[in-house]
């Protein structure tokens, strides 16, 4: 192996890409409870396709926001980053909870995560059942069987009674006899309006005590991503595609699933060198949103790499002003957000 192969196995990724995503939040963060997710989402992508451009990567998105809600994309195809270094394949979300910033609440993160090439599952149906725990109950789950199998084989393998345990469920109608089956086993419910990345990191981040597990149905951007952290986290997922009708059924033929298929964290992300980076938009658990200084902008963040399990938060200091001056970073101004803000409907 050469010295340059061996410098790239060793470069973490998810430290360069914390740039990406703090210029992402930074201007999303700009028009937070404008009412307007349109807005925060295309100053949100705009930044971010900006910021890909100076990362020294072949990548390609192959799983991005589109599919769902027809949002102002990073499309998947996009080549991304300087076409040198290692081919990778990168899934984005540039706002994660685009009404939490819209509405101007908190557990907004903008999130992206890279791992080699052709490791990253592609699909074009928008949501999945999910089940996510931490390394100490690796194992245990089967999203196959009922919620109560799972929280008591869940709580078995902890060693703690089930009623020790918090779920993390997205607040939606749809989870209804969920909630009723989760609430009959004595664990503790965590409802969340948005944001099953932010659930998922909880529940396999074992020094997060507050949440030991996520159930439910999310997006299935949600679920690749969350499948990378889950990897680099060291904890256990499964998921199951969640078609709504039978012209999502036919994709998933077409795409070679089937509607019942369990897919573990291998089918999810198959690659064990998998990078992520979140920047805070608006608080959260996990990380701060962004603050806006008189001289300087502030953004934490977190960047997680499977390979090592090395978790770095990172507070960052910007001077945005200077930034403009040498190029390195276009912020929108206040006018240009204006202007975005009263573009023709
Ligand atoms: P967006 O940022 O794309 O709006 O996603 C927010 C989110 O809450 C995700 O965290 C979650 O996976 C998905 O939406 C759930 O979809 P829905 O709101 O349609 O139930």
């Amino acid at each position: 192996m050469t010295r340059r192969q061996r410098g790239l196995l060793d470069r973490n990724l998810a430290i360069e890409m914390v740039r990406v995503t703090e210029a992402a939040a930074m201007s999303a963060g700009r028009v937070l409870g404008w009412d307007d997710k349109e807005l925060a989402d295309q100053l949100a992508v705009d930044a971010m396709r900006q910021a890909l451009d100076a990362v020294d990567v072949d990548g390609e998105v192959v799983i991005g926001e589109g599919e769902k809600d027809q949002a102002p994309m990073l499309y998947i195809g996009e080549p991304i980053g300087t076409g040198d270094g290692p081919a990778v394949d990168v899934a984005v979300d540039p706002i994660e909870g685009t009404t939490l910033v819209a509405h101007g609440m908190p557990g907004a993160v903008s999130v992206i995560t890279a791992a080699e090439k052709g490791s990253m599952l592609r699909t074009h149906i928008a949501y999945m059942n999910k089940i996510v725990v931490g390394s100490d109950a690796r194992g245990s789950i089967d999203i196959t069987k009922t919620p109560a199998w799972n929280l008591h084989s869940i709580g078995r393998a902890m060693k703690r009674p089930t009623s020790d345990l918090t779920v993390v469920v997205l607040d939606r109608p749809r989870h209804k006899d969920l909630l009723r089956e989760i609430r009959g086993t004595g664990a503790r419910l965590r409802l969340i309006p948005h944001g099953d990345v932010l659930g998922t990191i909880m529940a396999a981040l074992d020094e997060f005590p507050d949440v030991q597990v996520l159930m439910g149905i999310g997006g299935a951007t949600e679920g690749v991503v969350g499948a990378c952290a889950v990897k680099a986290l060291g904890g256990d997922m499964q998921a199951q595609f969640w078609p709504r009708d039978e012209g999502e059924e036919e994709i998933l033929r077409q795409e070679g699933f089937s509607p019942g298929q369990v897919l573990t964290l291998d089918d999810l992300c198959r690659s064990e060198d998998i990078s992520l980076a979140l920047t805070g938009i608006s608080d959260s658990d996990l990380v701060h949103g962004v603050q806006y200084g008189p001289a300087r902008v502030r953004t934490h963040s977190l960047a997680m790499r499977s390979r090592s399990r090395s978790l770095r938060w990172i507070t960052t200091l910007h001077d945005v002003a200077r930034l403009r001056e040498v190029g390195r970073y276009h912020a929108p101004s206040e006018e240009d957000i204006l202007r975005a803000a009263q573009r023709p409907t």
